[in-house]
């Protein structure tokens, strides 16, 4: 009796294990990655984040980010799919850790805290803070902004970094945190905010795209560094990732994808 209900216990394990490869909803490289969906790289990013991924006018999302992930997907002889979902998830590591995706790639900074949920590539981009105003009402100093609305994209490094100030200097500032970059731009659009921090390249596309109307008014150096991740533990995944930047580096494509989507050549 015992024996029995283990033996059908086992039974439905094994056919349940059967059905998923069946249904595809994984597989593994030739070279031994083990991908959540088969013959595909699915990448998590938070969009928009021009120039690192954004939608081009024919709805394809493009950019820095997409053209190096790009280059690992080649390396494993797949293609990338992108999926859009909020940042807090992808930081958090819950996307990775459910099989929303294989690697996280959103303009992402590299910290001790998200270290510890999630395996960090080695860093790809150099990044620090922008302070942000509309063209005509520059404000060059947190201090300057005293009982006014200073805007962030929520859960990002910014945000961090502008609460501690506030808190470390005591300053008379409302911090509102926007859901995505976009809300954030718009914001600072329509004068609900009298300034907005944010990653400097970011800032400096939007300059680019929008000529005239916002400034770059000051910069924090924060040190910051993108890094791509992938689920804790996920070595092999990983390896493809440094091989496929260190590549990259060496043969000249890094350059050339800097020069296409960021602009200036990376100093060296
Ligand atoms: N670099 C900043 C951070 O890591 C912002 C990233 C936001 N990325 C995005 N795709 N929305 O917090």
């Amino acid at each position: 009796m015992r024996t029995g209900r283990y033996a059908a216990l086992a039974a439905v394990v094994v056919l349940a294990v059967a059905g998923c490869a069946k249904d595809d909803t994984g597989g593994t490289t030739e070279s031994g990655v083990a991908l959540v969906k088969s013959g595909t790289l699915t990448t998590c990013t938070h969009l928009p984040y021009a120039p690192f991924q954004s939608k081009d006018a024919s709805g394809k999302v493009v950019g820095f980010d997409v053209a190096l992930i790009d280059l690992v997907a080649t390396r494993l002889g797949v293609t990338q799919s992108i999926v859009d979902t909020p940042f807090e998830g992808i930081k958090s590591g819950a996307d990775l850790n459910s099989g929303k995706c294989d690697v996280a790639a959103a303009g992402m900074t590299i910290t001790d805290e998200r270290k510890q949920v999630l395996d960090f590539s080695e860093p790809y981009f150099d990044a620090t803070q922008a302070l942000n105003t509309l063209a005509g009402k520059e404000v060059k100093t947190l201090e300057e902004l005293k009982g006014r609305r200073i805007g962030v994209q929520g859960g990002t490094t910014g945000d961090d970094y502008i609460k501690a100030q506030v808190k470390e200097k005591n300053l008379d500032l409302e911090v509102v945190a926007y859901k995505d970059l976009a809300a954030l731009q718009q914001a600072l659009a329509t004068n609900q905010v009298a300034a907005a921090v944010g990653d400097l390249p970011v800032w400096n596309e939007y300059i680019k795209e929008n000529p005239g109307q916002a400034v770059v008014t000051a910069g924090f150096d924060t040190g910051e560094q993108y890094g791509f991740a992938v689920k804790k533990g996920n070595a092999t995944l990983l390896k493809a990732v440094n091989d496929a930047i260190a590549a990259a580096r060496t043969d000249g494509t890094y350059d050339k994808i800097y020069a296409e989507w960021i602009g200036a050549k990376p100093a060296s």
